[in-house]
C-alpha cells in the first residue's frame, strides 16, 4: 500500500498518519518531522530548512525531493509507505512519480483530508507535541492528563515555532497557492479520495481506512469516486 495524505496545515495529517500506518503496517513518513529532527540536531539541512519553516514558507523542492528519494530507498518501505506532507507542490508530485516509476512501485491512492480554515486555526494554536516520542496533543480537544507532559511516554510537550497566528495564516496562504493544486492533479490521475477531517479522531480514522481500502479494491475502475 503506497499512499499520500494531502491536506491543509492542521487537517490532522500527522494524527491520522499514525493510526492509518499502524493499520496497514507501513511506515509513516513526514517531511515536516524529518526537517524538525534535523533542526533539533542542528544539521546543515536543519539550518537550511528552519528559516523557510519559521516564515511559514515551503522548503525548496530540490532540498525536499532529495530527502524523500533517500527515505524511499530504505528497506522498511518495501511493503509500502504513507507520505504525510509530501508532495506539496506539483513539481514534487511529478518527481515522486518519476522516483516510483524507476522503482516500479506506483502510488495506489492519495487521500485528501478536508477541514475549514477556522478549525485549522483552533487546532494549530492549541497543538502540543512530545519532544520525546512525537505524539501530538491538543490543549482543548485532546489534552494530556498532566499539563505539559506526554501520557504516552512522560516526555516534555512543546509548541511548534510555526504555530503562531501570523505564521499559521501564511501557511494557509501557501497551502492554497502551492499545495491545493495537487488535488486536481491527483484527481486527473484517478488516484484521489477525499474525506471530511472533522469530528472525533477515531471516527476520522475509520473513515480514512474505509476510503483507502475501497480505493485499493476498486483499482482499475475507470471512475474512482470521492467518498466525502
Ligand atoms: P508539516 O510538519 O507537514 O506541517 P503542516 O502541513 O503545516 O501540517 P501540520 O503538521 O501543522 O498539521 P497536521 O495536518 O499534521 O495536523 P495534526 O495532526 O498535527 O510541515 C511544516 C513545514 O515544513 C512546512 O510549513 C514547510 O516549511 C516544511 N515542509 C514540510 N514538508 C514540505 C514539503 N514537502 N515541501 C516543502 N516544505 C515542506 O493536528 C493538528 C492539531 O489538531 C493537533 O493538536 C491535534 O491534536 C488536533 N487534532 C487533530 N485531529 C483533530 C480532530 N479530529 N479534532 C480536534 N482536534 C484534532
Ligand atoms: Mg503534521
Amino acid at each position: 500500500m503506497r499512499m499520500v495524505l494531502v491536506g491543509a496545515p492542521g487537517a490532522g495529517k500527522g494524527t491520522q498518519a499514525k493510526y492509518v500506518a499502524e493499520h496497514f503496517t507501513i511506515p509513516a513518513i513526514s517531511t515536516g518531522d524529518i526537517f524538525r529532527a534535523n533542526i533539533a540536531d542542528q544539521t546543515d539541512l536543519g539550518k537550511k530548512a528552519k528559516r523557510f519553516m519559521d516564515a511559514g514558507d515551503l522548503v525548496p523542492d530540490e532540498v525536499t525531493i532529495g530527502i524523500v528519494r533517500d527515505r524511499l530507498a530504505q528497506p522498511d518501505t518495501d511493503p509500502g509507505f504513507l507520505l504525510d506532507g509530501f508532495p506539496r507542490t506539483v513539481p514534487q508530485a511529478e518527481e515522486l512519480g518519476n522516483i516510483l516509476d524507476v522503482m516500479g512501485t506506483p502510488l495506489d491512492v492519495v487521500l485528501e483530508l478536508k477541514v475549514d480554515d477556522d478549525e485549522v486555526v483552533r487546532r494549530l494554536s492549541g497543538r502540543r507535541t512530545c519532544r520525546n516520542c512525537g505524539h501530538v496533543w491538543h490543549v482543548e480537544f485532546d489534552p494530556p492528563s498532566n499539563e505539559g507532559r506526554c501520557d504516552e511516554c512522560g516526555g516534555e510537550l512543546f509548541q511548534r515555532d510555526d504555530d503562531m497566528p501570523d505564521t499559521i495564516r501564511r501557511r494557509l496562504e501557501v497551502y492554497a497557492e502551492q499545495t491545493a493544486p495537487l488535488v486536481g492533479y491527483y484527481r486527473e490521475a484517478g488516484l484521489l479520495r477525499s474525506i471530511i477531517s472533522e469530528g472525533a479522531v477515531d471516527e476520522i480514522t475509520t473513515r480514512a481506512i474505509e476510503a483507502l481500502e475501497h480505493a485499493v479494491e476498486s483499482q482499475g475502475d475507470s471512475q474512482p469516486a470521492d467518498v466525502s
